[in-house]
C-alpha cells in the first residue's frame, strides 16, 4: 500500500470535512478556508500495535530514518516514503528530570520533567516540523520554500536548504523583532531573507500572499505536515518516560503549533488503542500577547464540537486591529497575537482538558534563570512553560504529586541578550533590555565579580564568593 493511499488530506471543520491528497499543496481547505489536518486510512497501512513495534527502530539506527528522533516514529505518521524523506538527525532530545526546577515550581521531588528541544541541530523545536514540512515540499518538488518567522522557523528552514541543497529559503522577518542568535544562523546559511516593516503577524500575512501568487512552498505551521513532525515530541516524551502518560504537558503558545500537534499525537495514540490516558494539556501566553488567553478565559470560545464561536473571535480581531494593538513581550518568538492554528489549538484543549494562562515578562525570566540553574538552560519564550507550571501550582490546578512535562522549546544562547541583561550588573543595560519591558527585578542574578588582574585577589575573590 503506497503512502499516498494511506495518507490524505482533510478540512478540520465537520461542516465541511472535504479531503485532498497528499500531493497537493495547500495550507488552508480550497472549499471553506479552515485549517488542514494530514489523516491516516490506518486499515490501509500497518500501524504499530504496541510500543515495541516502534522500539524496533531503535536497534537499526544506522538507518538514519530510524536514527532521527522524529523518523522512527514514521509509522505514527506515514505520509512519505522512505527515499523521500528529508532528514538531519533532528529530534535526538533529552527528557530530563529537574529537581531544582521542580522546587522552584512547587512540585515534588522528581515530578517535573524538562523536554529539551534545544539540542535540535538547529537549536529549537522546530526541525521536528521542518523535516517533516521539507520531506512534504520536496515530495511534490518545490524549489523554493518560506517562512515568516520570529527566528527559530527560518534558522530551520534556512539549515534543511543549505545542507541539503535541495531548495532556496526565502525568509520573511519584522523589523528589529528577532534575535541576533537566530538572525545570524538564516544569514549565514544562506538564507534570502527580506526584512519588512511590521511584526510577526504582519510578515505572516504577506508570506502567505507571496506563497500563493509565486508558487513558493510554505513552511510554516498553517502547513499540516509540519504538524506531523512536532507530533514526535511527545512520542519521546512518553519513551522517555517508560510509555507512560504524565497528568500534565505545558507548553508556551505563540502560533499554537505545538499545541495543536500534541492534541493530535494524543488523539491518534488513543485511537489506535497505545495510550488509554490522556494528559492536560497547558497552554501559557505571554501577558504581552495573549489572544488565546483573551479568547479562552475572558471570552469563553471554546472548539465547540467545530464550531467555535467565529463571531467572537472575529470582533476580537476588530477590536485589535481598530485600537492598533501589537504583541510585544520580551518572549519574542511567541510575540505574536494572531495565532494561525487557533482553531486546532482549541480542538486540542478541547480533547486533552486543557488549561490556559498568561504569565509576564518578569515571570518568564525568572523562570528562565531557575531553568538555567537547574535544568539546561532555554531561550526566554520556552521559559513560559515553566512559569505556567509555577502559577498553575499556585492556583491548585496542578497538584505538588502531578507528573509534569515541561516543553522547553528553544536553546539558551538563541536570545543571549536577555539573559546577559538579567545578570548583569550595569543598571543601564538592565533597563534598555529588561526594564523598558516592564521587568522590575533580577531576582536571581548571578552577577559576575569584577577582580583586578592579580593572583591573590583572584584567590581572595573565589574563598569569598565560591
Ligand atoms: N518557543 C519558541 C522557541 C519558538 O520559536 C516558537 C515559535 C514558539 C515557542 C511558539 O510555538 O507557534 O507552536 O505555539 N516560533 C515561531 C518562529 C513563530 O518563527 O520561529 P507555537
Amino acid at each position: 500500500m503506497s503512502n499516498s493511499q494511506i495518507a490524505y488530506q482533510k478540512c478540520i471543520s465537520p461542516s465541511c470535512g472535504k479531503t485532498y491528497d497528499i500531493q497537493q499543496v495547500l495550507v488552508a481547505c480550497p472549499q471553506c478556508g479552515e485549517l488542514l489536518d494530514v489523516r491516516y486510512n490506518w486499515d490501509k497501512g500497518a500501524p504499530p500495535t504496541s510500543w515495541k513495534d516502534i522500539e524496533k527502530n531503535w536497534a537499526h539506527r544506522d538507518n538514519k530514518l530510524n536514527f532521527s528522533g522524529v523518523w522512527r516514529f514514521r509509522s505514527l505518521f506515514p505520509f512519505a516514503p522512505d527515499e523521500k524523506i528529508v532528514t538531519l538527525g533532528e529530534g535526538q532530545t533529552l527528557l530530563q528530570q529537574a529537581n531544582e526546577v521542580a522546587k522552584y515550581v512547587g512540585m515534588n521531588a522528581d515530578n517535573l520533567h524538562l523536554q529539551y528541544e534545544g539540542m535540535n541541530p538547529s537549536g529549537s523545536f522546530k526541525d521536528n516540523g521542518m523535516t517533516a514540512a521539507f520531506t512534504h515540499a520536496h515530495m511534490v518538488g518545490a524549489k523554493r520554500a518560506a517562512c515568516a518567522s520570529t527566528g527559530n522557523t527560518s534558522a530551520s528552514l534556512a539549515m534543511y536548504c543549505s545542507v541539503t541543497q535541495l531548495m532556496k529559503a526565502v525568509i520573511f522577518i519584522g523589523t528589529g523583532k528577532i534575535s541576533y542568535g537566530k538572525l545570524s544562523q538564516a544569514l549565514d546559511y544562506g538564507a534570502l531573507t527580506l526584512q519588512i516593516s511590521g511584526d510577526f503577524d504582519d510578515a505572516m500575512v504577506r508570506v502567505k500572499e507571496v506563497t500563493r501568487d509565486m508558487d513558493i512552498y510554505l513552511v510554516n505551521s498553517v502547513n499540516p505536515f509540519r504538524l506531523e513532525g512536532q507530533k514526535s515530541i511527545m512520542f519521546r516524551v512518553l519513551e522517555a518516560l517508560r510509555w507512560e502518560v504524565p497528568d500534565w504537558i505545558v507548553v508556551p503558545g505563540g502560533n499554537l503549533g505545538n499545541s495543536s500537534a500534541f492534541g493530535k499525537a494524543f488523539y491518534e495514540l488513543k485511537q489506535l488503542g497505545l495510550i488509554d490516558k490522556v494528559p492536560r494539556l497547558a497552554v501559557i501566553n505571554a501577558s504581552g500577547a495573549d489572544t488565546l488567553d483573551q479568547l479562552y478565559n475572558r471570552q469563553g470560545v471554546r472548539w465547540n464540537d467545530g464550531n467555535p464561536q467565529r463571531d467572537v473571535i472575529k470582533a476580537f480581531y476588530d477590536k485589535m486591529d481598530a485600537e492598533g494593538l501589537k504583541a510585544s513581550t520580551l518572549a519574542s518568538a511567541i510575540e505574536i497575537n494572531r495565532p494561525v492554528n487557533l482553531i486546532k489549538c482549541l480542538r486540542a484543549l478541547d480533547f486533552c482538558n486543557g488549561v490556559v494562562r498568561q504569565v509576564t515578562d518578569q515571570e518568564i525570566m525568572d523562570a528562565k534563570s531557575r531553568v538555567g540553574s537547574g535544568g539546561i538552560g532555554c531561550e526566554p519564550a520556552s521559559a513560559a512553560s515553566v512559569a505556567g507550571a509555577k502559577l498553575l501550582r499556585e492556583e491548585g490546578v496542578i497538584a505538588p504529586s502531578d507528573k509534569v512535562v515541561c516543553i522547553l522549546t528553544g536553546h539558551l544562547l538563541k536570545d543571549p541578550t536577555a539573559t546577559v541583561a538579567y545578570h548583569s550588573t550595569d543598571q543601564d543595560t538592565f533597563n534598555e533590555v529588561l526594564g523598558s519591558r516592564g521587568v522590575r527585578r533580577a531576582t536571581f542574578a548571578n552577577r559576575s565579580i569584577t577582580v583586578k588582574n592579580e593572583l591573590d585577589d583572584i584567590v581572595q575573590a573565589i574563598q569569598l564568593y565560591g
